[in-house]
């Protein structure tokens, strides 16, 4: 507690002169056509108050470039998907910024926030967060409608997606019919029916066996070569092991950034999947 006291201090100094990207024009929401899709600036998340205070997000500056597949890793608690969260909209921070696509959007008010989340950000979890009730081709309908997309549209958006993770003749079926494999690619396709600017990952292969994994890993390399941003968070240091950078978190801080593959080597445009994602309606 003292030592949360005394940090939280050191963040108010460090935030009083503070003279970070973005902090001269906070709000003005302008264009930065060549800055990083994603970016966090002194970000911070309590939970909780005084003595049971938990800083669970301390202070995290991140740039994501476009194109970039980032893995976040550290041990459980460490503030990984409470990270996630404040990246993709589902959280506000306590202190500091998120900015997606060179406009600040942690300050956006909660009807802008969720249309925002709808069409820019992809989320895939651990557990799928399927709808039960909705098939396999419903589940992924479903955000495009929500977006605005027409039916039509969005059917076909569908099932070309749905086609491309390899699960045309599953379009039909429920969840409840599906593999936990099927149900995770069934996520993915969910993820980038609106092609979203980022797509943000929190243990997508935490349930799945080896035999799944690799079908997802195979999947996230197509998303690579289309040119997709992807932020996943891993405990599996396999997964880690194919993205471009891995970021470790330790007690809410970053600990360490490490490039692995450089050689960002995007067709952008020119796979299967890189025509899907650039889609005119
Ligand atoms: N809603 C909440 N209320 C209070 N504390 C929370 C809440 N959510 C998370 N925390 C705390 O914040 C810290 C970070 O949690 P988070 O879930 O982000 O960790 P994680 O790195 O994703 O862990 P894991 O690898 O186990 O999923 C933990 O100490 C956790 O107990
Ligand atoms: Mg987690």
């Amino acid at each position: 507690m003292t030592r949360d006291g005394q940090r939280a201090r050191g963040r108010s100094r460090r935030r009083d002169t503070d003279d970070s990207p973005g902090a001269g024009s906070a709000g003005r929401g302008h264009g930065e056509a060549a800055g990083p899709v994603l970016r966090a600036v002194g970000l911070a998340r309590v939970y909780g108050e005084d003595e049971s205070a938990v800083w669970a997000v301390d202070g995290v500056d991140l740039d994501v470039p476009t194109g970039q597949t980032l893995a976040v890793t550290g041990p459980s608690g460490c503030g990984k998907s409470t990270l996630l969260q404040l990246l993709g909209g589902l959280d506000r921070p306590t202190e500091g910024e998120v900015w997606l696509g060179g406009r600040r959007v942690d300050d956006l008010g909660e009807r802008a926030l969720a249309r925002l989340r709808r069409r820019a950000v992809g989320f895939v979890f651990q557990a799928y967060h399927l709808m039960d009730e909705l098939t396999a081709a419903e589940n992924v309908e479903l955000p495009a409608l929500l977006a605005g997309v027409s039916p039509r549209t969005a059917r076909r958006r569908a099932a070309e997606l749905l086609g491309h993770v390899g699960l045309a003749d599953r379009a039909r079926h429920l969840p409840s019919e599906l593999s936990g494999g099927q149900r995770q690619r069934v996520a993915i396709a969910r993820a980038l029916v609106n092609k979203p600017l980022v797509v943000l990952a929190d243990e997508p292969t935490g349930n799945l066996d080896s035999a799944a994994t690799h079908d997802i890993l195979r999947l996230f390399d197509e998303l690579r070569a289309a040119g997709q941003t992807l932020v996943m968070v891993t405990h599996d240091e396999r997964v880690a092991a194919t993205a471009d950078r891995i970021v470790s978190l330790r007690d809410g801080a970053l600990a360490d950034d490490t490039p692995l593959n450089t050689s960002l080597d995007t067709e952008s445009g020119s796979t299967r999947l890189g025509t899907l994602l650039s889609w005119e309606d």
